[in-house]
């Protein structure tokens, strides 16, 4: 039996100007202390179904759908609450630490600054708590580092920062965006165990965002797989790496560079996605599949249920082929 959704996403569309759709009825859960790995080439609308969740669209966008987290629909939630929420019950990680520490205060500022947001207690008491948090994330001389100003520590140290102060305040989800893609190989799989290491010990569900289907491999329990706007792919990580259904997922395994590899972007897919303000008619990736026919051309497929737990938007998965009489 499985728990019900902590996070659950029904529909979920996000548009520009009426013209650009960025994300189209994007529904997925996340479930209490899983991993959701979110896959996908760049501009697949990763960044923005994450922004979405957080309530940090820009107001130039137009949402529709629903987003429940923990039964509360984000969506139809006051600006003020939907703040409180956020840093508290969902934290948050990108790409770019250094963007999100300010330059001018220390670390132990900036954490201890994070910590009373949400919690009433002595300036003194924060600060060993940030320390806590540092020695949590896996910094050394935690103490000495809560002294230091942003740039005195390397990018790697920065990210730990940011867990760090996304995890001052114990949220029960936690979104990262490509919190791994600007750091070294080695960096990168120290930070992914850690992420696995506080989903253990917390419960924390996390979000993770990331072109590398090496690091979804390492972490993700399951993955949801983009492609121009939509989601085409949805399954549990072994079932996705045994028998993806999609050929758009076959692709992006086919071009998956080991972790420990000097190439921990993706090789590209041959061909591009399409722009998103002219989206073809029919399967979204029929110009670029080895597998097309004539009917992918015809309509925009459904992502339907093709096997326990993995669903595809495909009318030739293999899943789904089997299944018809
Ligand atoms: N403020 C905006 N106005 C108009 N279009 C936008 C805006 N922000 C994003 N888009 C468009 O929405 C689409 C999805 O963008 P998104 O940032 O979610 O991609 P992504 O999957 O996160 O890509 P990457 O891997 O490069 O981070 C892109 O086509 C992008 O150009
Ligand atoms: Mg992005």
């Amino acid at each position: 039996m499985t728990a019900a959704p902590l996070l659950s996403v029904r529909d979920l569309t996000v548009s520009f100007g009426g013209r650009v759709t960025a994300v189209r009825d994007a529904s997925f859960d996340v479930r209490p202390g899983e991993l959701l790995g979110v896959v996908g080439e760049s501009g697949s609308g990763k960044s923005i179904t994450a922004l979405a969740v957080m309530g940090l669209l820009p107001p130039t966008a137009t949402v529709t759908g629903s987003i429940l987290f923990d039964e509360q629909d984000l969506l139809a939630m006051p600006r003020s609450r939907l703040r409180k929420l956020r840093g508290r019950e969902i934290g948050m990680i990108f790409q770019e630490p250094m963007t999100s520490l300010n330059p001018v205060f220390t670390i132990g500022d900036q954490i201890t600054e994070a910590i009373l947001v949400h919690e009433r207690m002595s300036r003194k008491a924060a600060w060993d708590r940030a320390s806590e948090l540092l020695e949590k994330v896996g910094i050394p001389a935690p103490r000495r580092r809560l002294q230091d100003y942003p740039h005195q520590l390397s990018g790697g140290m920065r990210q730990r920062v940011m867990i760090a102060i996304a995890l001052s305040s114990s949220p029960k989800l936690l979104i990262a965006d490509e919190p791994t893609t600007a750091l070294d190989v080695t960096i990168q799989a120290q930070l992914l165990d850690l992420l696995n290491q506080l989903r253990e010990d917390f419960g924390t569900a996390i979000l993770l965002i990331t072109h590398n289907m090496g690091v979804m491999a390492e972490v993700a329990d399951r993955v949801v797989v983009m492609y121009a706007s939509r989601i085409v792919e949805q399954s549990g990580i072994f079932d996705l790496f045994d028998r993806p259904q999609h050929p758009y997922t076959e692709g992006l395994l086919g071009s998956t560079p080991e972790l420990d590899a000097d190439t921990p972007r993706l090789r590209t897919i041959a061909g591009t996605m399409p722009n998103p303000s002219e989206l073809p008619p029919g399967c979204l990736f029929a110009p670029r599949c080895p597998k097309v026919v004539d009917a992918c051309l015809a309509a925009q497929p459904a992502l339907v249920p093709v096997a326990p737990d993995q669903r595809a938007a495909c009318i030739l998965a293999p899943g789904l082929i089997e299944s018809t009489p």
